[in-house]
């Protein structure tokens, strides 16, 4: 197409601008860097990276939570991580703070409402009902570890994306089930070699929640003009809530409320004191607290927190939790069932390590370092290495180097209890010599024989401790205390 552009007007000319400081003179060929301007994208809010420097606390915690589980007879289940909004909406609650506001909530691609998972009982009491776990031999004991998303104001210890390590019992109404799971939750921070206290409380089932709420209501209603905007409405919608304000006009009040053990019916009663006679016996430290009870709509009859010590004053927030949750099955479409459970935050466990001064022990970290000096040995060493690795014995090797000296720079640097080395001679010989690296002392085995003589040198403990103990010096004198004593 052929045809005149239309005439531009001239550009008004742009005010003489400071002269610009000549560019550096950049030789023949060389294209200069240009400055990056991208901005790089951050970590969402309230979000973390988890680095390697944190392998060894997150190998720990799953560990300790995995030896509990083999050892009480818990079942490894996963579920997705997103789910159909609904299910929170019904399982949790619709008044509950989480459902409220806490929700990454969504619509797919196909209009679908979803959510990802802001915990997990509600998909699993979900999976116990698709999958007919009813027809399973009873109670289904079940454990996950994962991560859940609430969108929550982030703190120290509050994310947005953090990760549990829970228990469910699912099938069994025994008091029995929920002493059990109180005690895994209490032993779990022992085994980490930290303290917590254990706070329980029993909520009773509908019909004495109904009564409390209408006694709550009415003292609380005393108090109506003090009470925050929250409050107000929590009173009307949801009143057991109000047990949990922390702001100035309401927490006080709470210390008059009435408490819920004064309208439990006789068998929730026998229910709960049952439970605390099995904590007692199995020495588990815990406390009454008569106003917990919880932000989640499933809960009934036992219902229990772990708490961590005070620091400088400062309490914190719950590092386990759980109950019971007799209607959640039913709620969500199946037949009457009960269960219970609880879940560990897991990232509030890893800060209470490191406030602690707690260092998980790696057992990741190779216990032996294979040297080899010469192209045979090379070549030998690859067998060698490969058996040490399927006798299950932490090793190293560093193939690309040839130096000795090298090697054991390497093998120092790692630490190893013990450097395996194969030279010219010990391939000829069929032999490898075991340097203990502490000791100095050497010996020559039978190069067939080299695993197993390893394996015997080191003594492998089933259950090892997870952690070391935290150093004498710095333990402070709070949590020198014996367990349970969270006075002052
Ligand atoms: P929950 O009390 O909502 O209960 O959460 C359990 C634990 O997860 C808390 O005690 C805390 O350690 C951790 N947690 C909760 N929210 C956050 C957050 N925003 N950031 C970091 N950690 C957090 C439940 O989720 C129930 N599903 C527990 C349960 C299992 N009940 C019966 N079975």
């Amino acid at each position: 197409m052929s045809g005149k552009k239309p005439m531009k007007k001239p550009a008004p000319k742009p005010a003489k601008a400071a002269k610009p400081a000549a560019p550096a003179p950049v030789a023949a060929g060389v294209v200069p860097i240009k400055k990056r301007t991208v901005p790089t994208p951050q970590t969402p809010r309230g979000m973390k990276d988890i680095l390697p420097s944190e392998a060894k606390y997150w190998r720990a915690v799953r560990t300790a939570g995995e030896r509990l589980a083999a050892a009480y007879g818990f079942e490894w289940i996963e579920t997705p991580i997103v789910e159909e909004t609904a299910l929170f909406v019904r399982g949790v609650g619709k008044q509950t703070d989480i459902v409220e506001k806490e929700m990454f909530s969504f619509i797919d691609q196909g209009g679908d409402e979803m959510t990802l998972r802001p915990e997990a009982t509600a998909a699993i009491a979900r999976a116990y009902i698709n999958h007919g776990m009813l027809n399973m031999p009873q109670p289904v004991k079940l454990f996950y570890h994962g991560t859940m998303f609430r969108h929550e104001r982030p703190q120290a210890g509050r994310y947005r994306q953090f990760h549990q390590f829970g228990f469910e019992t699912i099938g069994e109404q025994k008091p029995v089930v929920d002493a059990e799971l109180i005690i895994c939750a209490h032993r779990f921070f022992v085994d980490l070699g930290l303290q917590v206290k254990v706070e329980v409380n029993s909520i009773g089932t509908v019909n004495d929640r109904e009564q409390y709420r209408e006694k709550l209501v009415a003292y609380y209603r005393q108090h109506r003009s003090v009470l925050c905007e929250n409050c107000k409405v929590r009173l009307t919608k949801n009143p057991l809530r109000v047990l949990d304000c922390k702001e100035p006009g309401c927490e006080p009040l709470k210390q008059g409320a009435p408490q819920i053990v004064d309208v439990l019916s006789e068998d929730s009663k026998n229910h709960f004191m049952k439970v605390l006679e099995y904590l007692e016996d199995a020495e588990v430290p815990f406390e009454l607290n008569p106003y917990l009870v919880r932000g989640l709509d499933y809960y009934s009859h036992t219902v229990f927190e772990a708490v961590f010590p005070a620091r400088d004053g400062v309490t914190k927030s719950a590092a386990a939790a759980g109950g019971r949750y007799d209607g959640l099955i039913e709620l969500l479409g199946g037949r009457p069932t009960p269960g219970a459970g609880f879940a560990i935050g897991l990232e509030r466990t890893i800060l209470e390590m490191k406030e602690r001064q707690i260092i998980p022990l790696d057992d990741s970290k190779p216990v032996v370092f294979l040297a080899q000096l010469g192209e045979p040995a090379k070549r030998k060493a690859f067998k060698v290495f490969d058996d040490l690795r399927r006798a299950g014995i932490p090793a190293a090797v560093a193939f690309s180097k040839d130096a000795l000296k090298a090697q054991m720079e390497v093998a120092n640097r790692l630490g190893v209890k013990y450097t395996l080395l194969i030279g010219q001679k010990e391939v000829l010989d069929g032999t490898i010599i075991i340097r203990d690296m502490e000791a100095g002392i050497q010996e020559m085995v039978d190069a067939n024989k080299v695993t197993s003589e390893i394996a015997k040198k080191l003594v492998t403990a089933p259950l090892a401790p997870l952690t070391a103990p935290a150093p004498r010096d710095t333990v402070s004198e709070e949590s020198s205390r014996k367990e349970g004593d969270f006075s002052g």
